[in-house]
């Protein structure tokens, strides 16, 4: 396969309009703003933003309760500010993926309120409608504790509709021939004003069998294949990245047998393994998901992530692999959310360990896949647990001393910026990391760059390299006749590794080590024997810096 597919060498930059920078001085964020930004973006080295939900709504669900599909709302800037936004990121070689929000809409969408009134109306299929209050309302629900029910009753139409997700989200009847087509449309419109993809919201939603007579969750894979089969020929290099919080065992049912399914999708097994690993130190969960979601289309993509905007979800793990990592990362019953998972921001999460900060991305960046960060994590912005939900860690983006972080002129931003303490913009803010050289955004923008130089991650076959410790994780990458490893240290306590890199063609094989002059030489019996320190991390060349020269075409 020739190597010219985007999503598996990029590193994705997901970013809230509205919390990222206030051009206008109404104290929400807007395009005119980040449009001032993307310098900003270019430097630090993405090459794709992921921009959350824009769209005009009521925003009780951070925009995820969509009114009109093809529109920008107006607290952001008109749908001429937002192509001059996907100008902007074409001049500077940035793609742009945004969300697309088609298992629900806000109830104060125009098909709902057409739907509501009239039986009669084309729309009133276009949700998921009973007479009765179906026996199974209590479950399936998302967002336990806040939502208490899928079916709710509406006074207008009378009968119960469904949702998913909060009662304000009746969830759209995707199996409606229109609506599917509807969904399509909305693609094509967006694709027109400049985006190469979408972050699709809740896929296994989207894609599942609705109404009162359903018991079990029966997904129609088949429309994936004409969502994905619609993009690439309106747009050959567009995508879908599904959110899709599924068992490793169905993975392949959404990227397709040959790739003809979904793109990307988020790797949700791994990340939760991964937060064991973090606060236990023991790898063998993480190794398994790696090898349980190793299975992919050439074609297909792991988005890996650490955290996003919704809470860190556990609800995969085991329940003792859960207290475990309830007990280190988020104790505190007001760092939980919905009885499965964390809502913190990694920072705190991480004490602000600085060495575990760059643990956690370095793992980031080197899993089998393509690293997805999330704004304000290149400083190690903090959160703030007294907003409600989720809002705790979208708080506004903190760019310098001034005030309000230099986010806003206005003194009553959309969400408080964060002020005080330890992860108080006037202590943690662009500005001021810029300007000092071992700040972590300067490492992001250094490990971002060499990212980007290491396509074996994206692209390669990987190997787990014995090193007899379950607290250093040990990865190889071959792909076109190169390699690269990585090791990483879990744990507080310095560890000495040995391992085996035999290069058939190679005599003697050096491990040259690409982020600092500490290379590693074998011994004469043709081990290395590594050193990590406490949470140390290492990103070796196997063998020489030729390895330009080696690699193969295809
Ligand atoms: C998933 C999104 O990530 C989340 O933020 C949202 O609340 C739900 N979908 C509902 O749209
Ligand atoms: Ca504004």
């Amino acid at each position: 396969m020739i190597n010219d597919l985007w999503y598996k060498n990029a590193v994705i930059y997901c970013l809230s309009v509205g919390t990222y920078m206030d051009a206008n001085g109404d104290g929400i964020g807007d395009f005119q703003g980040l449009m001032r930004r993307l310098d900003y973006l270019q430097g630090i080295g993405v090459t794709a933003i992921w921009l959350m939900p824009f769209q005009p709504s009521p925003g009780r669900d951070d925009g995820y309760d969509v009114a009109d599909y093809y529109g920008v709302d107006p607290r952001y800037g008109t749908l001429g500010d937002f192509v001059e936004f996907t100008q902007g990121c074409k001049q500077r070689g940035l793609r742009v993926l945004i969300d697309l929000v088609v298992n629900h809409t806000s109830n104060e969408h125009a098909w709902f309120q057409a739907a509501r009134k009239d039986p009669g109306s084309k729309y009133r299929d276009w949700y998921i409608w009973s007479k009765k209050k179906p026996k199974n309302a209590a479950s399936g629900v998302v967002f336990p504790g806040v939502q208490k029910s899928t079916w709710d009753y509406d006074e207008v139409a009378k009968e119960y509709y469904f949702h998913r997700f909060y009662d304000f989200q009746p969830d759209l009847n995707t199996a409606n021939p229109e609506m599917q087509a509807e969904i399509l449309k909305i693609m094509g419109f967006w694709l027109q004003l400049g985006v190469s993809g979408f972050r699709m919201d809740a896929v296994p939603f989207v894609i599942a069998k609705k109404g009162p007579n359903q018991k079990q969750p029966e997904e129609q894979y088949s429309m994936l294949r004409s969502f994905s089969q619609f993009l690439t020929w309106r747009q050959g290099e567009a995508i879908i990245l599904a959110e899709a919080n599924v068992l490793p065992g169905t993975d392949m049912e959404y990227f397709g047998k040959e790739g003809e399914r979904l793109q990307m999708m988020f790797n949700f097994d791994v990340n939760q393994n991964l937060f064991y690993a973090l606060a236990t130190g023991d790898t063998r969960p993480v190794v398994a998901a790696l090898k349980a979601t190793r299975k992919r289309p050439e074609s297909a993509q792991w988005g890996n992530f650490l955290r996003n905007h919704d809470e860190l979800d556990l609800g995969r793990l085991e329940k003792d692999q859960r207290e475990a990592v309830f007990a280190a990362l988020g104790p505190e019953l007001d760092m939980q959310l919905y009885g499965r998972g964390i809502r913190r921001r990694l920072a705190p999460m991480l004490q602000g360990d600085r060495r575990r900060l760059e643990l956690a991305y370095s793992l980031m960046m080197t899993l089998p896949g393509t690293p997805v960060l999330r704004y304000g994590d290149e400083i190690a912005m903090g959160d703030n647990l007294k907003l409600p939900e989720r809002n705790c860690a979208r708080t506004p983006m903190q760019w310098s001393t001034e005030p309000q972080g230099g986010f806003t002129k206005s003194d009553k931003p959309v969400l408080p910026v964060i002020s005080e303490g330890a992860y108080g913009f006037q202590h943690v803010n662009v500005a001021q990391q810029r300007r000092d050289p071992n700040s972590l955004l300067n490492w992001m923008e250094r490990m971002i760059r060499m990212r980007k130089e290491v396509p074996e991650i994206g692209w390669g076959d990987f190997s787990f390299v014995n090193t007899r410790t379950n607290t250093v994780l040990a990865m190889r990458y071959d792909w076109r006749n190169n390699a690269v490893l990585f090791l990483h240290n879990m744990t507080a306590e310095p560890s000495e590794v040995r391992l085996a890199i035999r290069e058939s063609d190679e005599v003697e094989c050096t491990l040259v080590n690409l982020l600092t002059e500490d290379h590693s030489q074998p011994t004469t019996d043709g081990r290395h024997e590594i050193l990590l320190e406490p949470y140390g991390y290492r990103w070796y060349r196997v063998c020489g810096l030729d390895y330009l020269l080696k690699r193969s075409g295809v």
